[in-house]
């Protein structure tokens, strides 16, 4: 069968992390690779006898790759997304998927007008205990929701000298928020939508967040307290208290495995599964394979009212990236 061939726009942590993977399943092929510095791009190239681009230009050239995956800081997303919607070539953007809701909708807009299907490549919509979860939930196995607690905490700042610098500065639009904040952020949307207020405090410092704790508030009266840090030891706990039971994920972001209790705390069942950058490949592969211009786990809806949420986040707490990052 032929192979689905992946442009990769950007050489650094998780694109080469996200390459070995998904070559592993035998579907995906990388054809390509541009980077800002060409050495970047040539080193990752070569490791897949890809070939090193040394403009965007040239990657996005008519028969040179099947969809693109954008691995590049923040900042860079909108104009990355847009090129390769100009190109015709389906694109997969890493979170968080553009700088604002308005770049989102900007690109949406695009991407139907022109029938080139985009995604923001949320791995943890697409990990199959999260799907299970989600269904639990849907049907009612732990009743109504009344509250999610969540965090994504990391300590970034402790290890800073061996991390790219696009985490500390606003022109690449770093901070918690946007890197680790749209975790908790798009699960608490999956699971709730949108919510009816929100309240978001910030450590600011560097003209980026080093930390949000945000809590929203639903018509219903349920409630997600979320946090997030780059301060902080490393943890992805996640708990969906319901009327009849709840849902205890060691790793929400990515879990193996979810626990179910019954609401006089009895374990009623576990949720197993493996976890993985491939399924959301998979299934944007899919997408475009069948013609469809968005992804059904992650939708249009998903990512731009999540970035909505981080737009208030961000208001609330005063933070404002430089204005030619917040262009839209
Ligand atoms: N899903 C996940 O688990 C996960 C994990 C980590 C990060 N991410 C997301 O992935 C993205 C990248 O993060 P990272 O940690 O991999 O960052 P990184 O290590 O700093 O790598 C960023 C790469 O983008 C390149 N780049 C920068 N500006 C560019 C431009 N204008 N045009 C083309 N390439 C450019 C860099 O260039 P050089 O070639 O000059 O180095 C570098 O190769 C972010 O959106 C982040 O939120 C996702």
């Amino acid at each position: 069968m032929k192979k689905f061939r992946w442009g990769v726009i950007g050489a650094g942590m998780i694109a080469k992390t996200v390459c070995k993977e998904i070559v592993k399943s035998g579907r995906h092929e990388i054809a390509a690779v541009y980077s800002r510095t060409y050495e970047n791009a040539f080193r990752l190239a070569k490791k897949y006898g890809a070939k090193a681009c040394r403009t965007l230009e040239e990657m996005l050239s008519p028969d040179s790759v099947d969809a693109v995956y954008i691995a590049t800081p923040h900042s860079v997303h909108y104009d990355n997304i847009i090129a390769c919607i100009e190109a015709g070539k389906p694109a997969l953007a890493e979170k968080a998927f553009t700088v604002n809701a308005a770049q989102a909708e900007r690109v949406f807009a695009l991407s139907k007008q022109k029938k080139v299907p985009v995604c923001e490549a949320m791995w943890t919509r697409f990990q199959p205990v999260v799907l299970e979860v989600a269904d639990a939930v849907e049907r009612g196995e732990i009743g109504e929701i009344k509250r999610f607690k969540g965090g994504f905490s990391t300590p970034a700042t402790w290890v800073r000298p061996f991390l790219s610098d696009r985490l500390f500065k606003p022109e690449y639009a770093g901070g918690a928020l946007l890197d680790v904040g749209v975790y908790p952020l798009s699960f608490s949307h999956m699971l709730m939508g949108v919510p009816e207020e929100i309240k978001c405090t910030a450590k600011l410092g560097e003209g980026i967040d080093y930390g949000d704790d945000i809590v929203l508030k639903y018509s219903d009266g349920a409630i997600a307290e979320l946090t997030c840090t780059l301060e902080g030891l490393r943890s992805f706990k996640g708990v969906i208290e319901g009327t009849e039971g709840k849902i205890i994920m060691p790793n929400y972001t990515r879990p193996k495995k979810a626990v179910i209790y019954d609401k006089d705390g009895r374990k009623k069942r576990v949720i197993k599964g493996k976890r993985g950058y491939i399924y959301e490949f998979d299934a944007f592969a899919d997408c475009v394979a069948r013609g469809e211009i968005e992804c059904r786990f992650m939708r249009e809806k998903d990512t731009v009212e999540v970035m909505k949420m981080m737009d208030e986040c961000r208001m609330q707490s005063g933070l404002r990236y430089p204005q030619k990052v917040e262009k839209a």
